[in-house]
Parts: structure tokens; C-alpha cells; sequence
């Protein structure tokens, strides 16, 4: 059962949501956080990913900021980021519903094409004004702090930092995605960040086949219905949306 149920079930769902978590994108070149090398690693996230912190030195913030900036804009959608593009085609394809959920800020799923999305999070290629709100892609390159086209004011990072709340409406349309799945995939995401951290609890409670991609288990490994102790473009490979779309022998 398993892979074959979670595949036939990916084929037949009426309604499917997506959440990823940074994961998806290490096979990209961007590092996640909680890993062994992840940036709370070596960066104390109450230093960098805080109103608080960016009240106190919004330099250095934005420093920090610069850097991530600079590394996700040599990165590139890699297969596994392809790969749920190609199920968001396959599944409006046949009418169905599909929403993509990340908490990532690297804006790879919009450039890899992915449609029905929402970030959660916020974009790290945006800054938004601190005076009027006005929110502007970032020039490339970009001295920080920017300040905004229209006002003039300093600008920061469009990116929701702890204790801060989700942009306007995200999690609304997202929780009723997840309430409503018939089928729920969660890759890469250590589920340890409210609240996106319970949306697959919430898809599973409505009635959801839950479907998890992760090397490590998570808080959420034991509701799932499938966890796949792998990585995301295996994961997805495995699942059926790999580059080829061949599927691999029935590995169960
Ligand atoms: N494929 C899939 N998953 C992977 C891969 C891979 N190749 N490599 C690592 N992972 C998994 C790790 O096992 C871990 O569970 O990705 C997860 C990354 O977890 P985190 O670093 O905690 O990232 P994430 O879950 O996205 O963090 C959520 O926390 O700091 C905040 O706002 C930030 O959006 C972020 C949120």
C-alpha cells in the first residue's frame, strides 16, 4: 500500500494542499534553519528575525538580509520545486482544486511556476515601507536599507518575523485549503512554527490523506498516513512528479 495508495490518491483528489518548508529548497543552495547546519545555527534568530531586533539595529538586520538576498538570487527552482508545478498542472488540469502553502521566502516556487500560491511568510525580494506600508521589489543589486519609491521613507525586509502577524488574508486561505483537502503534502518543514506548523494536524482532521517528505520525522510523522524518510525531489520523484514523470519500481 503506501506509495501506491498516496499515488492513486494524488490522481483522484478533488482538492489537494501543498505547505513546504525550507527544505524544499536545500537542494537549491539555501540553507534551512533547524538543521545541523541551519542558519539558527549560527545566527541567534532573535538578533535578526524580530521587530525587537530590527528596532535596536536595523543595520545589521539588514545586513544579514542583504546576504540571504544575495545567495537566493543565485539560486535556482530545483526538481522538487518543477515537480510540485507539475502536480498543480495535473490537478486543475482535471478540474480539481490546488493550493501551494510555503513558509518560504525565497520566492523559488513563483519562479519555478507555480500559480495558486501563498506565502506565508512574506517575500525576501520585497521591502516594505516602514511609513506607508508600500511594498516594492528589491533592485538588484541593492544598497540596504532601501527607502520607499513613494514616500520616501526606510524600508524593511517584507518578511513576517516572530511574534509578527501573517500578511493579510494568507492564513485564512490557507487554513480552508488544508480544512478542505481530501489530499494534504507537507515537504520539508520541521513543523515546528506556528501556525504553520498545524496545518497538516488540521488537514488530517478534516478528513485528510496526509502525506509527509522529510529525511528527519517531525511532530507530524505520526499522523501522517504516508511519511517519506527522504528528501524532496526523491520524495516527489517517488510520488510521481519527477522530472521524467517515469515512476520508479513499486518501491511501497
Ligand atoms: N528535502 C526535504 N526536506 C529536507 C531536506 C530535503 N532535501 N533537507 C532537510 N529537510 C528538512 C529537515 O529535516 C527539516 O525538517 O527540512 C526541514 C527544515 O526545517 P526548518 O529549518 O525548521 O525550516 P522550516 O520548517 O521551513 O521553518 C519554518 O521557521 O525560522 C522560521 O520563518 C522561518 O519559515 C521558517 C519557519
Amino acid at each position: 500500500m503506501g506509495l501506491e495508495e498516496a499515488r492513486s490518491r494524488l490522481k483522484e483528489a478533488r482538492r489537494v494542499a501543498v505547505l513546504t518548508g525550507a527544505g524544499i529548497s536545500k537542494p537549491s543552495g539555501i540553507p534551512t534553519f533547524r538543521d545541523a547546519e541551519g542558519l539558527w545555527k549560527e545566527f541567534n534568530p532573535l538578533d535578526y528575525a524580530t521587530p525587537e531586533a530590527y528596532a535596536r539595529n536595523p543595520e545589521r538586520v539588514w545586513e544579514w538580509y542583504a546576504w540571504r538576498i544575495a545567495r537566493v538570487r543565485e539560486a535556482k527552482p530545483n526538481p522538487a520545486h518543477l515537480a510540485l508545478v507539475r502536480l498543480e498542472e495535473e490537478v486543475l488540469g482535471r478540474g480539481a482544486a490546488f493550493l501551494l502553502v510555503t513558509q518560504n521566502v525565497d520566492g523559488l516556487h513563483a519562479l519555478a511556476g507555480s500559480r495558486n500560491l501563498v506565502e506565508l511568510h512574506g517575500n525576501i525580494l520585497r521591502a516594505r515601507c516602514e511609513a506607508c506600508g508600500h511594498r516594492f521589489l528589491l533592485p538588484d543589486p541593492f544598497t540596504p536599507p532601501p527607502f520607499c519609491p513613494l514616500c520616501g521613507h526606510r524600508a524593511r525586509p517584507d518578511v513576517v518575523w516572530f511574534g509578527e502577524l501573517l500578511p493579510e488574508g494568507a492564513w485564512e486561505k490557507a487554513e480552508k485549503a488544508f480544512a478542505e483537502a481530501d489530499v494534504a503534502l507537507v515537504v520539508g518543514t520541521s513543523a515546528e512554527v506556528e501556525p504553520a506548523a498545524s496545518l497538516g494536524r488540521i488537514a488530517f482532521t478534516g478528513g485528510a490523506y496526509l502525506i509527509e517528505v522529510n529525511p528527519e520525522p517531525t511532530p507530524l510523522t505520526p499522523l501522517a498516513h504516508l511519511s517519506l524518510r527522504m528528501g524532496a525531489v526523491e520524495g516527489l520523484q517517488a510520488l510521481g512528479y519527477g522530472e521524467s514523470g517515469a515512476l520508479p519500481s513499486a518501491s511501497g
